[in-house]
């Protein structure tokens, strides 16, 4: 007989006979109410057992963590709490748990503790609620881009270009470490590696992504990129998903709408599809936050600023502006920053980025027009001569969500550029042909998915919301 989900069984407009379920087990009470859950809804179904009629060898193995089979009626409950629940017939124990042994007992257990058993971490609420939000996020990133009718690309993710200069790359070899091949100057000879050349994991799709853009109009990629930084941050991981649209003709304003309309519809949709997850991350944040003190608490409830993302219009705010407003503000002034803000030029740290979005602004914040030696080489260079046409989306309780810019389109502009930075025209020849062969004003963005993921679920730590965290001195499972 076929399982029925639980989540169709909670939603089911009827009492039915002969219905199968199967699952793990959350709880069992009083030698008769297990709390089945299999994973389609953050909801358990309760299933009423025959305690009398079932031996007691088997009672005994109905444990937190074990996987079962029931077989019944789904039946009006006579419990507060639920609609419907399955008396049962017959059950079937189909994986043992031992008790004593099984980490993800029913009761609160630290973050840091579930990061450690990830692999059975996802069989709580949360990670449950998360892990589906997740999955249901990434849906609508297809299904806005779809519907618009942007071509998705597979960019490489090993790759000969490191040109890009968003951050230390984890090499790809297959040279033997411990007797490398040299070459007659006595440095390492990559045309004896595997691609006859030296080689990287990705840190992003962007320059293949504008190749694509320049033929097909607009496309996106969604894949994992990787980054070797050192930074042991919970925003930061070495392995992470990024969302990259391309668009030819854009300029920066359109490239602006185009983020802003994207974010809102994927965390509409969203919150649409995962209300009940959504519900119970919610209460979980409220919880959460009760430790902490008044000061740190956020304002707004979870879905009430999901809401809040959805009707306001992100603010757009020069560089320059942000920069006043920085020099300004009480914690600059009382030398609260860690990194003083003291002029035009200087980078802007996370914590003056969260300064203007929750202190200053309350809102998501769009800063633009930032200055060139603080940003990739490929932004399109303003009439001023230094600033670029950059664009960084700035979030609550995140800081910088998206990163991107309307592309230098002018050949000559773009080597003069290269040239200074001392990167390598020869390497990027296929990047610089985009320049030579049709070129055109083109914008485009990189979302990081798991930034995404933590805003919408409101967890605080970027290890919580991707299934195996990849993080310094961290690859376990
Ligand atoms: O700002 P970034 O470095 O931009 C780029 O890579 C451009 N090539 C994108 C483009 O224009 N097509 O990265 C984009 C976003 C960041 O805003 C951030 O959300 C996320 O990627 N990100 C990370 N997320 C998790 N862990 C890390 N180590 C991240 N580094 C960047
Ligand atoms: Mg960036």
């Amino acid at each position: 007989m076929r399982h029925t989900k639980v989540k169709d069984l909670l939603n089911s407009t009827t009492t039915l006979q002969e219905i199968n379920a199967k699952g793990w087990v959350r709880t069992f009470r009083n030698n008769q109410f297990i709390a089945l859950n299999d994973g389609s809804t953050i909801n358990n179904i309760q299933c009423v057992v025959d305690f009398e009629n079932t031996p007691d060898e088997t009672l005994k193995r109905i444990t937190t963590g074990a996987a079962v089979s029931v077989t019944g009626t789904l039946i009006e409950s006579k419990g507060a709490g639920q609609k419907y629940e399955i008396q049962v017939a017959k059950l079937e124990i189909l994986g043992d748990s031992d008790p004593e042994k099984f980490p993800m007992q029913p009761k609160k257990h630290s973050l840091e503790f579930l990061r450690e058993n990830a692999h059975l971490r996802v069989r709580t609420n949360a990670f449950g609620a998360i892990m589906r939000v997740r999955s249901v996020l990434s849906y609508a990133v297809h299904s806005y881009f779809q519907q618009k009718g942007f071509v998705y690309v597979n960019t490489p993710i090993i790759t000969g270009a490191d040109a890009e200069g968003a951050g230390e790359m984890f090499q790809v070899t297959s040279l033997p470490l411990d007797n490398l091949p040299k070459n007659e100057e006595g440095a390492i000879d990559y045309k004896k590696d595997f691609f006859g050349k030296h080689t990287n994991l990705t840190v992003s799709g962007q320059l293949e992504g504008e190749t694509f853009a320049m033929a097909l109009g607009q496309i996106y990629t969604f894949g994992p990129t990787f980054r070797a930084e050192n930074s042991n941050t919970s925003r930061h991981l070495a392995e992470f998903w990024m969302i990259e649209p391309e668009v030819a003709f854009n300029n920066l304003d359109d490239n602006m709408d185009l983020a802003e309309d994207f974010i809102q519809y994927v965390i509409k949709y969203t919150m649409e599809k995962c209300a009940d997850d959504l519900k119970f991350l919610e209460g979980r944040l409220l919880e959460e936050e009760k430790s902490k003190p008044q000061a740190e608490r956020s304002e707004m409830a979870l879905l009430e600023k999901l809401n809040f993302v959805l009707e306001n219009n992100f603010k757009r705010v020069s560089y320059t502006e942000a920069i006043d407003i920085l020099r300004d503000s009480t914690p600059n002034k009382k030398k609260k920053f860690q990194y003083i803000i003291n002029e035009w030029g200087a980078d802007l740290q996370s914590e003056h980025e969260r300064y203007l979005v929750e202190k200053h602004f309350k809102c998501p914040v769009i800063l633009f027009d930032y200055p060139a030696n603080i940003k990739a080489f490929y932004m399109r260079l303003n009439e001023d001569g230094k600033t670029v046409r950059a664009m960084d989306i700035l979030f609550p309780g995140i800081g910088e969500i998206v990163g991107g810019s309307q592309r230098e389109e002018r050949f000559d502009v773009l080597v003069e550029k290269m040239k200074a930075l001392g990167i390598d025209e020869e390497e990027l020849w296929w990047y610089l042909d985009t320049r030579r062969f049709g070129s055109a004003v083109h914008s485009g963005f990189g979302l990081g998915f798991e930034r995404l993921v933590l805003f919408v679920t409101g967890m605080t730590n970027i290890r919580d919301v991707i299934a195996f965290p990849r993080t310094p001195q961290n690859a376990e499972f």
